[in-house]
């Protein structure tokens, strides 16, 4: 290890720390079938009578939450629907969002859709109690530092674990920059988890999410310095997706497979919110900017060229995982394997699994002229904030992604 290197491995090992102190992720889950009727006896407890609802057009026109709706007038409680988010939300979104929140006269907020709406929603509730920070300056890690509204998030994806997570992704539409917005107050009051809502996701936005809280948790349980808690946490949820995302993905009605994948990516947020994530989410942020892949999808593609990347250093954590999902989908585990053969298997069914799903195995949109500046991108993320098992230089970075740009 060089100097520059130890350095890393020090400033991760204190933001570490600080995190096993302070972990993320601390609120009230509720969980089941219909279990977002209880949305309005929630809200009648915090004494509210107006809430926002921010939303997509979409989850409207599939009338899936007009009882809900109808639930909270009957609860005497006004509704405000807020549906203009893009799938890369954006300040102006956010900024319209928190307007909408103050002209209406709301006192909570109430995020139901994927992650996009739910960065929204954080982000929007944010700028409501911080009228003079910008969101360019909410930009980074505990900017905010002030409580937001009643926040409740309601995910209809099984992806991003933002209804977890500290963190919301917003877009500068004026730049094309993203900011990472990170603060603990960001972190929902509430979290339904509720199957019904995801059965209309199409496959292969089923197979994208999936995979990105997939890569969520393997990430994080290959970090340094993950603590026991959450590796039992990225545990859980790699064993719920290895067991459930292909009975998702063949069978969107499943509500036993769905409930298992909200629990999954959910368990997944819990994880790298708490131990980050690594080289395949600073490269798939990269490739997603530059060739708008779904992040799920070029996440899909990378992890398990990256994990054969990253080579012995991550046998024995893929080798764990290789045997919790091996246990949890009852195949024979009785074989005396070392851990180089079990982490490849593990590899190997990450490869299964997309090919299953009809997910690419190459990154067919990579050009060879982008390879410097994609490299630069992922180091400029990963390099130190993320306590990867393998640091790479800017050389190995360039030579890992040439290696991927299709013959
Ligand atoms: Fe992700």
């Amino acid at each position: 290890m060089n100097g520059k290197h130890a350095i890393y491995r020090v400033y991760q090992a204190l933001c570490a720390g600080m995190l096993r102190l302070f972990p993320a992720g601390r609120q009230t889950l509720v969980q089941g079938d219909g279990c977002i009727t209880r949305i309005p006896e929630v809200l009648k407890t915090h004494g509210i009578k107006a809430v926002q609802i921010i939303t997509t057009p979409g989850t409207i026109r599939r009338g899936t939450i007009a009882p809900l709706l109808a639930q909270c007038e009957d609860a005497g409680i006004r509704t405000v629907l807020y549906t203009e988010v893009s799938p890369d939300p954006t300040v102006a979104e956010v900024e319209a969002a928190a307007e909408c929140f103050f002209v209406s006269g709301c006192e909570a907020i109430l995020a139901i859709g994927g992650g996009s709406v739910m960065d929204c929603a954080k982000v929007a509730g944010a700028r409501t109690v911080r009228r003079d920070l910008p969101v360019g300056k909410m930009s980074g890690m505990l900017k905010i530092h002030k409580k937001l509204p009643l926040l409740l998030a309601v995910p209809t994806t099984a992806g991003t674990g933002s209804e977890v997570t500290l963190a919301a992704v917003i877009t500068d539409e004026t730049c094309h920059y993203k900011h990472a917005v990170m603060d603990y107050c960001l972190i929902p009051r509430y979290a339904f988890l509720d199957p019904g809502l995801s059965c209309s996701l199409p496959p292969d936005m089923t197979a994208y999410s999936g995979m990105d809280a997939l890569t969520h948790a393997v990430e994080a349980y290959c970090n340094r310095f993950c603590s026991p808690k959450m590796k039992a946490h990225a545990k859980k949820a790699v064993r719920l997706i290895g067991a459930n995302l292909l009975t998702a993905y063949r069978e969107p009605e499943n509500k036993e497979a769905r409930m298992n994948m909200l629990a999954g990516s959910y368990e997944a947020g819990i994880a790298f919110t708490n131990a980050y994530v690594g080289y395949v989410h600073a490269i798939a942020h990269g490739i997603g900017g530059l060739y708008h892949v779904p992040h799920g999808e070029a996440n899909a593609i990378l992890l398990p060229k990256v994990l054969a990347a990253y080579g012995s250093a991550v046998y024995t954590p893929l080798a764990r995982l290789e045997r919790e999902v091996r246990t949890s989908v009852a195949e024979d585990e009785s074989r005396e394997e070392t851990d180089a053969v079990l982490a490849e298997a593990f590899i190997e069914r990450i490869r299964r699994m997309n090919r299953s799903m009809g997910i690419s195995e190459e990154l067919a949109m990579l050009r060879k002229e982008d390879v410097p500046e994609l490299a630069a991108r992922a180091l400029k993320e990963g390099n130190p904030n993320y306590p990867v098992p393998v640091i790479w230089e800017e050389e190995q970075m360039r030579v890992f992604l040439m290696e991927q740009v299709p013959k």
